[in-house]
């Protein structure tokens, strides 16, 4: 259990008694504390100011050269207090010449004026011999004045001449001397120690009143962004500061968080430089009274490269015909950039090889155009990948496909599948029966494609030719039919020429040779 012991100095000019606490069974010569320090004396007075402590056993004593207080016997606890909880031993402290301190604890707001009784020295002389005189030693801050008891005797009296400010100067030591008016005079001095009190009389102060900083968009939430600081002269509770946003608005409430008491100013939310890539915010620090100090923030959001550049197709047309001239338009593209700077310059560009080009109009406007032959035979849709990537690092790059259909033209011609057919009837055919087919082939859609046949020619008269045979049409082939029977002694051959023709093309196949 910790053994408390007490020390009050000789003289009762202690505001207080030092306390110490040890622990009971020291080891002798452990160190307690330092006297000389917790006095306010000075190390270069100790050795005239013999220092030490008073006592019928001496449990204790005093290093005079440095002050030290020492153990210097067995402390039995339980033989000093018995079973008491608390056990306090008092000692008094000797110091001799000047045998006497006075410690006075003055606010550093006390007035001009304000007045501090010291007490009086003794002198047990009367008369003349008496005290007759207290001077102080010159300082700026105090004068002395004389007063009388009732009883006639004198006592000094501390006058504050000049206002105190503890954050200039904590402590201030005075020395009082009296002076009998004896022959030959004697006098003794006595050592005034002030504390001046602090008070709370210096507001915060903030090391910057504007506080900047850049920081990047992408910055992950929860980062510190910077700390603020405002310090404070005053001491304890007077010193003590707190932090808080003033006059922000909701934005940055949502996106920053101060911290009340180490200034720090850390992201609560997503910074977004397209949103905003600035803020302004003030802070307010309190000391621990009513003093207030204020600062801003200002924050810089630099872009960075998160926004992929975009493509709209301002007109689109998906449909183009095999037969488009070269540099026919048929898509009008528009890029946009949400970043800035670098970031936001954008190259449109096509992927793969198309019989198309772009052409960039404007900063953000491009044209596709045809660059090539097109044939719808051969290939009738493109998918057309655009590719818009911005100078950013790193780059970023958005892609379009617009699907383009290949309109058919009437470009190709029927061909024959064989350039002449020779066919062998029979003589006694069945009148009414086929006996030729011819077909063709025409890779155009639609009415484009679709063949008819005709007779051009024969070497058969055409009355004689309209009573033999007929032709008849389905799908892309060409029938002849027999009309009648076939003679071989009157008819053994006979040449006919059939056309083939598209909507916009005539081919004729030749011949087509029919025997009966
Ligand atoms: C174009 O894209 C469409 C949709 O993805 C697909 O169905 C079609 O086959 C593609 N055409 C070509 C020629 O690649």
């Amino acid at each position: 259990m910790p053994f408390l012991f007490l020390l009050s100095l000789l003289g009762q000019a202690l505001s207080e008694p030092i306390r110490y606490a040890i622990p009971e069974e020291l080891d002798r010569g452990s160190l307690v504390g330092n006297l000389a320090k917790d006095l306010g004396l000075g190390v270069g007075d100790l050795p005239t100011r013999n220092l030490r402590v008073s006592a019928e056993k001496k449990f204790f004593t005093v290093n005079t050269e440095n002050g030290d207080l020492l153990v210097s016997d067995r402390i039995d606890r339980e033989q000093i207090c018995g079973k008491k909880s608390a056990c306090v031993l008092e000692f008094e402290m000797v110091a001799e010449k000047p045998f006497n301190f006075f410690h006075l604890e003055i606010s550093e707001l006390a007035l001009t004026g304000a007045t501090f009784d010291l007490e009086s020295a003794q002198d047990p002389d009367v008369g003349v011999n008496s005290l007759q005189q207290y001077y102080l030693s010159p300082n700026p801050h105090f004068s002395l004045t004389q007063k009388e008891n009732l009883d006639g005797s004198r006592y000094p009296e501390l006058v504050l001449k000049a206002p105190l400010d503890r954050e200039k100067q904590p402590h201030h030591h005075l020395v009082l001397t009296a002076v009998d008016g004896g022959e030959p005079s004697r006098s003794c001095a006595t050592q005034i120690r002030i504390i001046v009190r602090d008070a709370n009389d210096n507001p915060p102060v903030f090391t910057q009143d504007m506080y900047r900083v850049s920081v990047g968009e992408n910055l992950p939430t929860v980062s510190l962004v910077l700390r603020v600081l405002a310090t404070d002269l005053d001491e304890g509770s007077n010193d003590a500061i707190t932090y808080a946003f003033i006059n922000i608005g909701k934005a940055v409430r949502q996106l920053f968080k101060l911290d009340s008491k180490t200034g720090e100013l850390t992201t609560l939310g997503e910074l977004d430089f397209e949103e905003r890539d600035s803020f302004t915010i003030g802070v307010e620090a309190k000391d621990g009274g009513h003093h207030t100090a204020y600062c801003k923030i200002q924050i810089d959001i630099w872009d960075e490269n998160d926004n992929a550049p975009e493509i709209t197709m301002a007109s689109e047309s998906q449909h183009i015909q095999e037969d488009a001239e070269l540099g026919t338009a048929f898509a009008l593209i528009k890029t946009h950039y949400l970043d800035s700077g670098f970031n936001g310059e954008i190259l449109c560009q096509l992927k793969g090889k198309f019989p198309f080009k772009i052409i960039q109009d404007t900063k953000n406007t491009y044209t596709l155009v045809t660059d090539g032959a097109l044939d719808r035979e051969q290939i009738p849709e493109y998918n057309v990948t655009i590719t818009a990537t911005d100078k950013g690092n790193p780059p970023l790059s958005f892609s379009k496909t617009i699907t383009l259909h290949i309109l058919d033209v009437n470009d190709n011609v029927p061909v024959f599948h064989q350039a002449s057919y020779v066919v062998r009837v029979a003589e006694n055919n069945l009148p009414g029966a086929s006996i030729a087919q011819v077909s063709t082939s025409d890779p155009d859609l639609g009415p484009n494609g679709q063949v008819s046949y005709s007779t051009v020619a024969s070497d058969l008269e055409p009355r004689e030719l309209s009573s033999y045979v007929s032709m008849s049409i389905s799908a892309q082939s060409g029938v002849v039919f027999a009309k009648r029977a076939f003679d071989h002694e009157r008819l053994s051959a006979f040449k006919l020429t059939l056309q083939a023709g598209d909507q916009g093309s005539q081919r004729q196949c030749e011949p087509a040779r029919v025997g009966g």
